[in-house]
């Protein structure tokens, strides 16, 4: 029997409750078909309190033997916020170079979209978030701190083999679904950055000739997110604009809850990395009332890209029985239940 090798980081806040969670029912969904061996690491930020780093000095040497990563959340109060993104998710992702940030927005049945009047499958559409450089390349600096003059300058850096490769999945995956490819860009403002993101989408769309790709301001796009949802396919976009895209996504499909998200490397070199949209939501950690369904989806994603597609979607199909029926659902849905209820039903459904 195949055994794939899963490297579990539960992280921090409500990583810890809903990561547990999804491996239950990933357990459940290999079942007699392929098993999973998780190893789990403890890093976070309770480990950087202790060590001062976010995880540990060998950390991608030990992680990059894994066929996938499954990673629950991380940052708390007490460690800034870019010191646990920056110590943990981005050495990952950069690493790695899982240069392509996944996240599918779909409104599930049951689910009401803060959107009036939106069906079930209605929105349906995917960011391919760029994942390795632009507004996150981590170039800049500063320098007179506490001065009057004192100055910050963060650097977006764009490179033509960066932007070629995440437009290019981007096409593929416009390719696979309905066909229609939205470019975010901000070129009437960021006269050098997004010129250049254009010139290369345009350059690289004769390759796509049954793919209608049209360019859309990121402002604009903002609205067209909240007033047409519908009207989008695939969208590709550069890393902070995907970021923020990505919660505007989340949220007129229900939530953080239900937001699923896959840091991928296409060719496979090391292992991809999946994860929820949210964050660790440090004001209901600890309740045990944090929704397990992005996580929950977030192994569906993993098991479809490690080739376990029927698995995967057997678990799709389970979170969409039980927000279909509508009757155990965590308090960001207006249910009541807790988070390991909702993992006991969608098992149920699972087993079912
Ligand atoms: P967040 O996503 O943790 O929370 C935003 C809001 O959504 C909160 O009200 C929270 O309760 C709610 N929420 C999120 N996930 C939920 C779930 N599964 N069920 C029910 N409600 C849920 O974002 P926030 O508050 O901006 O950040 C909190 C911490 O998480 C910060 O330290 C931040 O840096 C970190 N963060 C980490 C990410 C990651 O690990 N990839 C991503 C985003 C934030
Ligand atoms: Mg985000």
């Amino acid at each position: 029997m195949k055994t794939y090798r899963i490297a579990l980081i539960p992280g921090d806040g409500i990583g810890q409750e809903v990561a547990p969670q999804g491996v239950r029912i990933l357990e459940a969904a290999a079942a007699g078909a392929f098993a999973l061996s998780f190893e789990s690491f403890p890093w976070g930020c309770a480990y950087y309190l202790k060590h001062g780093r976010m995880i540990s000095e060998d950390a991608l040497e030990r992680l990059k033997g894994f066929d996938a990563i499954y990673f629950g959340a991380v940052g708390f109060p007490g460690v800034p916020d870019h010191v646990s993104l920056r110590g943990l998710r981005l050495p990952i992702c950069q690493g790695f170079d899982q240069y392509v940030c996944l996240r599918p927005s779909l409104l599930l049945p049951g689910v009401k979209s803060p959107l009036a009047h939106k069906k079930p499958g209605e929105i349906d559409f995917v960011v391919v978030r760029e994942n390795t450089e632009g507004e996150y390349s981590g170039a800049g600096g500063r320098s007179h701190r506490g001065l009057p003059e004192d100055v910050a300058v963060e650097t977006s850096v764009f490179t033509k083999t960066g932007v070629q490769r995440i437009v290019r999945y981007a096409f593929r995956l416009a390719q696979s679904r309905r066909k229609k490819l939205v470019s975010a860009t901000k070129s009437n403002a960021q006269q050098h950055s997004m010129t250049f993101w254009d010139e290369i989408v345009d350059g690289v769309a004769p390759e796509f000739p049954d793919v209608a790709v049209d360019r859309v301001l990121i402002d604009a796009l903002a609205a067209r997110f909240v007033m047409k949802p519908e009207s989008l396919d695939v969208v590709v976009a550069s890393n902070l604009f995907g970021d923020i895209l990505t919660d505007l996504g989340a949220a007129v499909v229900g939530g953080l809850g239900l937001a699923p998200s896959g840091n991928i490397d296409p060719e496979r070199r090391r292992p991809s990395m999946f994860e929820p949209v949210h964050g660790s939501a440090p004001d209901i950690a600890g309740k045990g009332v944090a929704n397990p369904i992005a996580m929950v989806w977030c192994g569906a994603m993993m098991l479809d890209f490690l080739g376990e597609k029927t698995a995967g979607a057997r678990i799709l199909d389970a979170i969409k029985a039980v927000t279909a029926e509508g009757r155990v659902l965590t308090p960001d849905l207006g249910g009541t239940a807790t988070t390991v209820r909702v993992a006991d039903e969608i098992l149920a459904r699972l087993k079912g």
